[in-house]
């Protein structure tokens, strides 16, 4: 039987599909990654790898993975994973692009709703005895319904947050790296250039993967092209914000607050300045954190694992190279 290596436990439902496939070496601690040293040991005699966003499958672990056959991600994003190390191996990856689609625009409302009328803050404030009276002057925050909210990236899950914009009458602005005239038609959406959208919108909310050329898209220059009264929302990858710009940013009032499911360094250090700021909404990366989708993800994860290692081909590859 074929041998995998599983970083993390996730859905039974694939875990079962995996275990009638191939021997299954598990790292268990549900809350913590194995240590690279251990994922290089892990992936030793493994023909294939099933990792998480938390695991950096850089070229050490690749080269460990004499075996390998296929590196299949728990996750859309694979910017842990050193694709061009793979690829010249010969290695097929794999990620689970579509199902979170969903679960992460719903995330990103929250955020936004969140941020826009100060609820945890708010929250907070109440359970601190804190509440005397309604008042007039009490905890303000920002107009949702019909305001301008500013896509940056419109890709699956920048179409799906959009869409859930025409509810709320938003006015809505665009940016991507290519033109996607019928999505935009359909949600209409204008597309503008990045410097028209940070000036014009209430709201920016960020969907491009990370990669070389988005690693610190929003630094200090763009924050300070924003409203003073506006929100920027990041469910995508911490990197693509620069974070002490941010902090800067939010301390000195360039822009209201902020909502973020994202962090350059996750988790977010304990003593991380983000966390004494009552003007941004703190979630620890749950964009696609519901029973069905992490299940959905789970499955997804296991059929591209499954037919790597069994010489069939993944049905989600990023690297499809490998296999003309
Ligand atoms: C989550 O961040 C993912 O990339 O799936």
């Amino acid at each position: 039987m074929p041998k995998v290596y599983v970083t993390r436990p996730i859905a039974e439902q694939a875990l079962d599909m995996i275990r009638r496939q191939a021997e299954v070496t598990l790292w268990s601690d549900p809350d913590r990654p194995p240590p690279h040293a251990e994922l290089v040991r892990g992936v030793r005699d493994a023909d294939g790898l099933l990792c998480l966003l938390t695991d950096q499958v850089d070229a050490e672990v690749i080269a460990a993975g004499e075996r390998l056959k296929v590196i299949s991600t728990h996750a859309v994003g694979y910017d842990n994973i050193d694709v061009a190390a793979a690829t010249a191996r010969g290695i097929p990856v794999c990620n689970t692009p579509g199902v979170l689609t969903e679960a992460t625009a719903d995330l990103t409302w929250a955020l936004i709703m969140a941020a826009a009328r100060r609820v945890t803050e708010a929250e907070r404030y109440l359970r601190a005895g804190k509440w005397k009276s309604w008042s007039p002057q009490l905890l303000l925050g920002l107009e949702v319904h019909r305001a301008t909210l500013g896509i940056v990236g419109l890709g699956r899950i920048g179409q799906a947050v959009a869409r859930r914009a025409r509810g709320f009458d938003l006015r809505v602005l665009c940016t991507s790296a290519s033109r996607k005239p019928e999505a935009e038609g359909e949600l209409g959406a204008e597309f503008v250039d990045l410097e028209t959208l940070l000036r014009e919108s209430d709201i920016v909310s960020v969907h491009v993967p990370l990669t070389e050329a988005t690693r610190g898209l929003i630094g200090a220059a763009e924050l300070a092209l924003m409203k003073p009264t506006a929100l920027l929302i990041n469910t995508a990858r911490g990197p693509v914000i620069d974070q002490a710009a941010l902090v800067q940013a939010l301390q000195q009032g360039v822009i209201a607050g902020a909502g973020l499911d994202v962090y350059e360094v996750e988790p977010l250090p304990a003593d991380d300045p983000l966390l004494a700021l009552d003007n941004v909404v703190l979630l620890p990366h749950l964009g696609s954190a519901t029973v069905a989708t992490r299940t959905r993800m789970a499955v997804m994860a296991a059929e591209n694992l499954i037919a790597g290692i069994t010489g069939e081909r993944p049905p989600y590859l990023v690297n499809p190279e490998v296999l003309a």
